[in-house]
């Protein structure tokens, strides 16, 4: 037996008891006389005490050769401690050591293994074994297989049955790129990894599973942020004879249990918005909702006066920052220079003081009166004392801009509260969405999202105009989850395949498994997708993945540890006839 307790088990309760631990040497504090050692396991830390005048000497000789991590099996009692932690469970006993083995040695870490470590993100990422060792990544782990198994009871309960998928599937197009793997037994060929098990999970619908889930790995070769990994993880799930309320109440249910069960919040709310009206308010089809300043829009009470950019663009949109009309005008210069930054891109900024007397001051006093930049006040709902911010020029980049500095401001203000939970249902998203690269329209979800039925006719005269039975689940400005009722017979697939530009020969070599199954009973279906790992930062209070992700890659899609992606042999190659052509 190498242990009779854990490293985070013991308590005043046990004192006096015989006990065996095992763990890992945190630290070592040698006083001579008296040597205490912090020994950690996944459970907590106990402090283990050498004593000259009650441990064996050949013990504490021992003791005294011991380095930071290693591994060590030691029995001994457990007694009081004199000085009590009280900052850890374990804190107010230590244990007495009769007999040390040391199990193994470890070298010099390259990083101090503490809640507060030296160690910056490169190197914790090459040794991110020992930075697992670390509670705020052991605890991330954690939390992360607490969330899995509450999603996994919830699902099913409500009747749901978890179905693998495969992982060597054919490429489809689904948005981002894919990675692809080639086939040794087909020469030639490639297989690709799933960008997501869509049209799987459509294939399990028409085989009758009626509901399905699964927690699953998906591949997309994408460019990487904060929010996004080259493998990440689906809760993803399809439902057969079910209408877009049905699908929304199951995953209403699911959001609020994990927001209880988890973080011990009751939701009250759930409220849902349209995408057009989600564009408008918040320039954003994922607002943050835990705070205001939503958009108002200016053409009307700020076109047709002098101002030329005003007149010129197309959009003329401001928002009221609360207490900005205490900004020094340095302050307000930072704040034009950060609009104007080419991650941002506005031209420019306007911007109203309302001062607390009832007054304005602007930068375009020159154009605009008092009555004048009342009526903006009033249409961005700004009271005295905020400052507003206007952007204008082209929609959807001034509408991209303004939101960019709402979500900054609110920042900085300190109005995103990671104890604050805000889910918002944005429906109605657009069917197609015009992809400027390629000049044609592209599918803003996928390409079996059906139509609202009464927009089908605009199809033909106003492509952009089609609404989706689509829906995308927001939680504090993150786009959590996404989901749509799918298209379920052969004809209106084919309707759709030609609006996206595929010949019917296209589609049939992409989709026609898909297609063939229609063909016999496929029942009407939809479900929904949501991003574990960012569910599980999001309910962690953070907006990182990676801190919740065992083994991520790097910004550069590089797992730095394992060094891969990497070179393979030429043998490697021959065997899966490939020629590299690098230059
Ligand atoms: P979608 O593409 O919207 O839908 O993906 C669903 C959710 O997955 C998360 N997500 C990501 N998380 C981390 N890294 C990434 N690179 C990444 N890409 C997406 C997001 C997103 O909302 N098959 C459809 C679902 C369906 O229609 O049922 C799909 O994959 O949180």
């Amino acid at each position: 037996m190498y242990r009779s307790h854990s490293c985070g088990q013991l308590r005043a309760s046990d004192i006096n008891k015989e006990v065996t631990l095992a763990g890992w040497v945190q630290k070592t504090r040698d006083k001579g006389f008296m040597i205490w050692v912090d020994l950690r396991d996944r459970y907590g830390i106990t402090q283990l005490i050498f004593d000259e005048e009650r441990t064996p000497a050949a013990v504490v000789e021992k003791a005294k050769t011991l380095g930071r991590e290693f591994v060590i099996q030691i029995k001994g009692t457990v007694i009081e401690r004199e000085s009590k932690n009280k900052n850890i469970p374990t804190g107010a006993i230590e244990i007495l050591v009769s007999e040390l083995t040391t199990l193994n040695e470890s070298i010099i870490p390259p990083f101090t293994i503490e809640d507060e470590t030296d160690g910056g993100e490169d190197i914790r990422m090459k040794y991110r074994y020992l930075d697992i060792r670390r509670n705020p990544v052991k605890n991330s782990l954690m939390f992360r297989h607490q969330v899995a198994m509450q999603v996994r009871n919830y699902l099913s309960q409500e009747g749901f049955i978890e179905v693998e998928t495969p992982y060597l599937i054919k490429s489809t197009p689904e948005g981002a790129r894919d990675f692809v793997v080639p086939s040794r037994m087909n020469e030639g060929q490639f297989y690709a990894l799933p960008q997501s098990p869509q049209t799987f999970k459509q294939l399990l619908m028409v085989g009758g599973m009626d509901k399905y889930f699964q927690i699953v790995k998906c591949f997309r070769d994408e460019d990487l942020r904060a929010d996004r990994q080259p493998e990440f993880t689906q809760i993803d799930c399809e439902m057969a004879f079910v209408e877009q309320e049905d699908i929304l109440a199951i995953f209403e249910g699911l959001t609020r249990h994990l927001i209880k069960d988890i973080k011990g919040v009751e939701l009250s709310d759930f409220p849902r918005m349209t995408y057009d009206e989600a564009m408008r308010t918040y320039g954003n089809d994922k607002p943050d909702i835990r705070f205001g300043m939503k958009f108002g829009e200016l053409n009307k009470v700020a076109q047709h006066k002098e101002f030329k950019v005003f007149n010129d663009a197309e959009l003329v949109v401001g928002i009221a920052v609360p207490g900005g009309a205490s900004y020094t005008r340095k302050e307000i210069d930072k704040l034009v220079d950060w609009v104007k930054r080419p991650q941002v891109g506005a031209l420019g900024m306007v911007y109203v003081k309302c001062n607390e007397d009832g007054t304005y001051k602007s930068s375009v006093d020159k154009f605009y009166d008092q009555e004048d930049l009342a009526t903006w006040a009033s249409t961005t709902d700004a009271k005295p004392g905020d400052l507003i911010c206007v952007l204008s020029g082209k929609t959807h980049k001034v509408r991209a801009q303004l939101s960019a500095l709402r979500m900054e401001l609110a920042e900085r203000l300190g109005l995103r509260n990671p104890e604050e939970f805000a889910p918002l249902w944005v429906v109605d998203f657009p069917l197609l969405e015009w992809d400027e690269d390629t000049a044609r329209y592209h599918a803003m979800h996928h390409p079996f999202t059906s139509p609202k039925p009464e927009d089908i006719p605009l199809l033909d005269t106003k492509p952009g105009d089609v609404r989706a039975n689509a829906y995308d689940l927001v939680l504090n400005g993150n786009e959590i989850g996404g989901g749509s009722i799918r298209i379920h017979d052969k004809e209106t697939q084919a309707l759709m395949f030609d609006h996206l530009g595929f010949t019917p020969e296209e589609a049939k070599a992409q989709f026609g498994f898909l297609m063939d199954a229609f063909q016999y009973g496929a029942p009407p279906h939809g479900g929904i997708a949501f991003g574990f790992d960012r569910l599980v930062a999001i309910l962690g209070g953070q907006e990182t993945i990676r801190d919740f992700i065992a083994f991520p890659k790097n910004n550069s899609g590089r797992d730095v540890m394992i060094d891969a992606p990497a070179h393979i042999d030429q043998q490697q190659l021959k065997e899966l006839n490939i020629k590299l052509n690098l230059q």
